[in-house]
């Protein structure tokens, strides 16, 4: 979908439906809408005296303007009170407004531009609708055969804006939104694929074709190379499963060495059944989205390539089903990961940190100034915080500071927890340097510093994002289904670095 802009007048402009976006309480109209509002013979203020609409945040009413304006249809958008107004505000409203417009088949529309960066940087604001506009009409028919129910795809979002000199931060921002949202998109479309369709192996293949896209470097490590380096924790949890484990490893500017090092990890689990340690099959179909730290890294990789960051940018996903069988890793057996270190497994379950503690040590030969891990680690993640925010730790302050500030400005939330030494204490195993499980208490932040125990030699800081991973609802830019939670958080931040 084409999310940009021109400078255009409301009154000319011919189109099938016109957005005119509406701050709460505000009767005295200005600007685009008022002139709107005259020619409809105050069609706008009559709407507004009636109380029928009131401007609240993603509030919308529908008119006709019956060839009044060349403009079709009208819809009042709230953007609720002028006060309150945020970047995420109005990213969830244009969420909101792309499903209306696709519901009413229209599949070009604008939107009138004058009042939505009120307070808000120009450039931000508009990054915000294109996000909003292109996560919100986002839908996943990959497998309906039957498409004949389904409205026809949004086509372009048009935002008329006055002549001045916001135009071209306004071009800016909507170009940098496009490509961070579809690069959600793609993570998105990764999640949502059922586990016999996501394999290891589609996500490494999905690797490649986005390198030979975008110009990323992409390097695939299979079985037999994993073993050569070493990789038996990561190998330990594939070995119950028939699908081949994949490393994946891409690239944005890779091999300038005059550029700083940043590498994102994601956690791979294109199916966690639990392995021996099995789940209830209550719900176990969600563990379909056990890969969405790796969708989050390879959306991320896609968008700062996209961006062209000033930075040497590295992914780093391992890949594999976690699932039982005669051949599958088992609790209290002791494996040797890639680090040296030996981990007693309690559960086989408690996999992801195992993968990750491999992907951790391959992250050395990078040298990096920083790395964050993403993954759907902890069930604990979703009771603590539930599906507002992402979990957070870290071994460097100024890391964590800075994750913390991405995610403010990006709308993706992450809240810090504590990484007291006894926690780590519970982490100790009779008979291995570490156990994969500290039991039920804190066992968000054991899961974390048992990852950390692999970043010893850089900043680090890992996201659980398990309560993140899927949504239950449609709700602003939110689609029922798979996140893609990360993406804008991280871009965020790399872009804060650039
Ligand atoms: N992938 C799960 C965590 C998870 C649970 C994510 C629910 C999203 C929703 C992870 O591999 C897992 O099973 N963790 C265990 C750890 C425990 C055995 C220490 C958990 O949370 O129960
Ligand atoms: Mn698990
Ligand atoms: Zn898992």
């Amino acid at each position: 979908m084409k999310v940009t802009t021109i400078t255009g007048d409301v009154q000319e402009i011919v189109t099938e439906l016109l957005v005119l976006p509406l701050f709460e309480g505000e009767t005295q109209l200005a600007g685009d809408i008022e002139a709107v509002d005259r020619a409809l013979a105050g069609g706008v203020s009559d709407l507004l005296a009636s109380g029928d609409f009131r401007g609240k945040a993603e509030e919308m009413a529908l008119l006709y303007s019956r060839g009044m304006v060349p403009a079709r249809r009208l819809l009042l958008l709230g953007l609720g009170k002028r006060d309150e107004y945020a970047l995420d505000t109005l990213r969830r409203a244009a969420g909101v407004v792309a499903r209306r417009a696709r519901d009413l088949g229209a599949t070009h529309y604008h939107i009138a531009a004058d009042s939505l960066w009120a307070g808000l940087e120009p450039a931000a604001a508009a990054q915000a609708l294109a996000e909003g506009t292109i996560l919100g009409g986002y839908r996943f028919l990959a497998h309906k055969t039957d498409l004949s129910g389904e409205k026809p795809a949004l086509e372009s979002c048009t935002l008329l804006a006055p002549e001045g000199d916001e135009f071209s931060a306004l071009s800016q921002g909507l170009a940098d939104g496009v490509i961070i949202a579809e690069a959600v998109c793609q993570a998105r479309d990764l999640i949502n694929q059922p586990g016999n369709h996501c394999t290891p192996t589609l996500l490494a293949r999905t690797a490649q074709t986005l390198a030979a896209e975008t110009g990323l470097h992409c390097e695939v490590l299979d079985r037999e190379q994993m073993t050569q380096l070493g990789m038996t924790a990561l190998l330990a949890v594939a070995q119950g499963s028939a699908e081949p484990p994949q490393f994946i490893i891409l690239e944005h500017n890779a091999g300038r060495d005059d550029l700083p090092t940043y590498v994102v990890v994601g956690k791979g689990l294109t199916f966690d059944s639990g392995g021996i340690s099995i789940k209830p099959s209550d719900g176990m179909e969600a563990m379909k989205y056990d890969m969405a730290g790796a969708a989050a890294t390879l959306g991320t990789l896609r968008a700062v390539a996209k961006l062209n960051l000033p930075l040497h940018v590295v992914g780093l996903v391992p890949a594999t089903e976690n699932l039982p069988s005669g051949q599958a890793y088992k609790p209290g057996d002791v494996i040797k990961s890639m680090s040296g270190l030996t981990i007693e497994v309690i559960s086989t379950d408690a996999e992801g940190r195992v993968i990750l503690a491999d992907a951790l040590t391959y992250a050395n030969r990078f040298q990096p100034k920083g790395v964050v891990d993403l993954a759907t680690l902890t069930g604990a993640c979703v009771v603590a915080l539930g599906h507002v925010a992402c979990g957070l730790l870290g071994n460097n302050g100024e890391l964590v500071t800075a994750l913390k500030q991405a995610a403010e400005q990006s709308g993706e939330r992450a809240w810090e927890l504590p990484t007291y030494k006894e926690y780590a204490e519970q982490l100790k195993s009779d008979i291995a340097d570490i156990k994969n499980v500290g039991g039920r208490p804190g066992g968000t932040i054991t899961g974390g510093l048992f990852v950390g125990k692999f970043a010893q030699n850089y900043p680090w800081a890992h996201l659980d994002i398990a309560g993140m991973m899927d949504s239950d609802k449609t709700d602003g830019y939110w689609v029922k289904g798979g996140m893609g939670f990360g993406v804008r958080l991280l871009v965020q931040w790399l872009r804060n670095l650039s």
